[in-house]
């Protein structure tokens, strides 16, 4: 991606007829920008942050909505301010996850009593004056998820309309309301950042892999979500570099791995469903449907897992496979203690991740907590411990998502969108690379794995986007390891943007 200056736009006097919200972190923050929109004609009621109501509860945040629009007029618009505390402290989860709630609660309560049909308008500021990270950084800021989720928002529900302001803590307040409402009035591009007084939106750049350095000699690997899904093709591939060993992590225990042997030789695993279910209801079992669609779930994981390290081990590696949750911080750290006794790792990708896609207004907070923990909090325990910190090139896999926006995955996409955040950070103050590798859609490959279930696939053609073919794309994390250009972002893939307005079509490797 880079950033594009943009020429005047022309701003048409932007009708605010009607109450808008503006959600600050105190009545000073809030003041010039009320004004501003005072003056544009519109009802302006603020809510700061740590008020007696409770932002923290989805409920407690729809409620407020209730009692504050509709007995004043029309609901028109959402703002959401910026973060100024200048993020100079280690980037915490309980810190970063308590601003995410607070925007995911503010957009599920202001959807649920706003009407798109009266033109109903979400802004959302925040960053560090990177221009959505395409220029270094003004001033560091706290990693925000709130571009992804805006970015989600704006797929899922076009009515609404979006507009993302990345500025610096530093910027001027009264500058940065005018921004606002110059946002909010004019038809140029939903992402506008400012800097040194100049507007810019982004745009994608092609980008050809440059030239590649050799690989550590005897690479020492630790793989995340390694075992299974797209990251285990990539694992795969790894496993063949000469004297490689790979320290793959995943959640599946796989201690009672095929203990049953009148199952060991069914291979088709819808055979093995239909004869899980005999069984059961042979011997009266009065286990659920569901409880055997687990059970036989966990079975092809199982057998998954074994299959991919056979490989990886087929490939020349040695490879370790470590049942251990990386949001559980102690369960990692004693492995990955252990694990570098004999010394610490070359390369690391971050792979594990989940998806649980539904649409805004149904996502619930604990589902999008474990969305956006995983990812989130996974990759902080990674960095911060010292087995990772010499690494040649840490890749973070993140996806399309987190840059673009995806319908039904608001989560994901702020999820993603502070791991690249996440990455433009490390990149530059560690020994090696840190990289935000923003996948496409794979090809989908598994019953039980990787995320582009084959209905999702159909969908991605009807979109005219290209499914990564897993063999490309393994051969592209390859590449990416040895890039010598150090890049902490790369869009990977075909991403047609038959849904998004940016257009985006980055393609390397
Ligand atoms: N597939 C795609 O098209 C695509 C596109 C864009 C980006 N990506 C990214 O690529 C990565 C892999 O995606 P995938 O489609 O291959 O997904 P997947 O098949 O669901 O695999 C996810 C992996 O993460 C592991 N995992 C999940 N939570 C974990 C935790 N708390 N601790 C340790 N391991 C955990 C899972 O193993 P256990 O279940 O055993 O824990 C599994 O090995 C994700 O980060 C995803 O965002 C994928």
């Amino acid at each position: 991606m880079t950033a594009v200056p943009l020429p005047p736009q022309p701003t048409p006097e932007a009708d605010l007829d009607g109450v808008w919200v503006l959600c600050a972190e105190d009545h000073e923050q809030a003041a010039p920008f009320a004004e501003q929109l005072r003056t544009a004609g519109a009802l302006v009621r603020v809510t700061c942050h740590g008020e007696a109501h409770d932002w923290d509860n989805a409920d407690t945040a729809a409620a407020w909505f209730g009692a504050n629009d509709v007995a004043a007029g029309r609901l028109r618009g959402l703002c959401l301010l910026h973060d100024r505390r200048m993020d100079a402290e280690p980037a915490r989860w309980p810190l970063i996850w308590q601003g995410l709630r607070r925007d995911f609660h503010l957009v599920q309560g202001f959807l649920k009593y706003a009407d798109p049909r009266d033109g109903v308008t979400v802004v959302g500021l925040a960053g560090d004056g990177s221009v959505f990270q395409t220029l270094p950084a003004v001033a560091p800021a706290p990693l925000s998820g709130r571009f992804g989720l805006l970015r989600a928002l704006a797929l899922e529900l076009p009515a609404v309309r979006v507009r993302l302001l990345d500025v610096a803590p530093t910027a001027p307040a009264a500058a940065t309301a005018a921004w606002l409402v110059d946002a909010i009035g004019n038809e140029g591009p939903t992402e506008i950042g400012y800097r040194d007084g100049v507007a810019y939106t982004t745009a994608p750049k092609p980008m050809p892999p440059g030239p590649t350095k050799a690989y550590c000699p005897q690479p020492r690997i630790l793989i995340s979500g390694g075992a299974r899904g797209i990251t285990a093709y990539c694992a795969t591939e790894l496993a063949a570099l000469p004297g490689a060993r790979l320290v793959i992590l995943g959640r599946t225990d796989l201690t009672d791995f095929d203990a049953d042997d009148a199952f060991r030789h069914i291979e088709d695993p819808l055979e093995l469903k239909r004869q899980l279910l005999a069984r059961a209801q042979a011997a009266g079992d009065t286990a659920t449907p569901a409880a055997i669609d687990a059970r036989w779930r966990r079975c092809l994981k199982q057998r998954e897992i074994h299959g991919h390290l056979a490989a990886m081990r087929r490939a020349g590696a040695a490879v370790v496979y470590h049942a251990c949750d990386i949001n559980d911080g102690a369960a990692l750290n004693a492995v990955l203690d252990r694990e570098t006794a004999n010394g610490a790792f070359d390369y690391v990708l971050h792979g594990a991740g989940i998806v649980e896609d539904k649409l805004l207004k149904d996502k619930t907070t604990a589902s999008f907590e474990r969305v956006c923990r995983t990812k989130i909090l996974g990759a902080l325990n990674l960095l911060n411990h010292k087995a990772t910190a010499s690494a040649t090139c840490v890749a973070l896999f993140g996806s399309v998502s987190g840059r673009f926006g995806n319908r039904a995955q608001a989560d994901y996409a702020a999820a993603n969108d502070i791991l690249n955040q996440l990455a433009h950070r490390a990149n530059g103050s560690r020994a090696g690379r840190v990289c935000c590798l923003q996948w496409g859609p794979w090809q989908s490959i598994s019953p039980v794995s990787g995320m582009v279930a084959p209905g999702l696939a159909d969908i991605f053609r009807g979109m005219g986007v290209n499914l990564i073919d897993v063999a490309d794309g393994a051969a592209a994390l390859m590449t990416e390891l040895a890039q010598t250009d150090d890049k902490a972002e790369v869009v990977l893939g075909d991403w047609l943007s038959a849904a998004t307005e940016t257009n985006a079509r980055e393609v390397v490797g």
